[in-house]
């Protein structure tokens, strides 16, 4: 095993995306699937964004594993312009629980770039200090995901509990 290490990168389509109301773009949808299915073999992780005609992709794991798909991404015709915006060895995975997370089009995003002066999501002008608070900012929606599913699950709990008891009643 070598070291643990965090690469994150952007890039621009090179392709037109589908208008979609709700769910993921389509060409996207396959990108994660394929990056699922490879890197929980790889064992390796990450977030992806997409926005504004780019992508915005954190890779966590093994240095050997995270740069052999890193290559492969990077030699892939569906984007152009792959730009490493930062590259870090690391003590954990912020994502340990994803071969690879989808944010999608969110108001945080939106804040963000506007907190910054960008126009518009420019992932390729990011600063590397700037790729890390986005990918920070994804991290942190994260765990409050994981704090509204655990919500939630106890709402859910409890109507069942109530209502399993009902019926248990009801069948004496
Ligand atoms: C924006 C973008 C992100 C991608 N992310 C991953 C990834 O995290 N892991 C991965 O294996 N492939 C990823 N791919 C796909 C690879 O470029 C490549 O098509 C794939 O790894 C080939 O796998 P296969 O030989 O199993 O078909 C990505 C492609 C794009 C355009």
């Amino acid at each position: 095993m070598s070291e643990l290490i965090r690469l994150v990168y952007a890039s621009e389509a090179a392709f037109e995306a589908a208008p979609v109301k709700q769910g993921v773009e389509p060409s996207v949808a396959r990108i994660l699937m394929q990056s699922r299915r490879n890197n929980s073999r790889e064992n390796i992780g990450g977030v992806l964004y997409f926005g504004d005609g780019h992508f915005f992709q954190a890779l966590e794991g093994d240095r050997n594993a995270v740069n052999r798909t890193y290559q492969r991404i990077a030699a892939d015709p569906r984007h152009r312009n792959v730009t490493i915006l930062s590259l870090k060895t690391v003590p954990n995975r912020l994502f340990a629980d994803w071969s690879m997370k989808y944010v999608p089009v969110e108001q945080a995003v939106r804040e963000f770039v506007r907190s910054r002066d960008y126009q518009r999501f420019e992932p390729l002008r990011f600063r590397e200090e700037e790729a890390e608070a986005l990918i920070k900012l994804f991290h942190q929606q994260q765990n409050g995901d994981a704090a509204a599913v655990a919500k939630k699950r106890s709402w859910f709990g409890l109507r069942n509990l109530f209502f399993s008891s009902r019926t248990g009643s009801a069948g004496n």
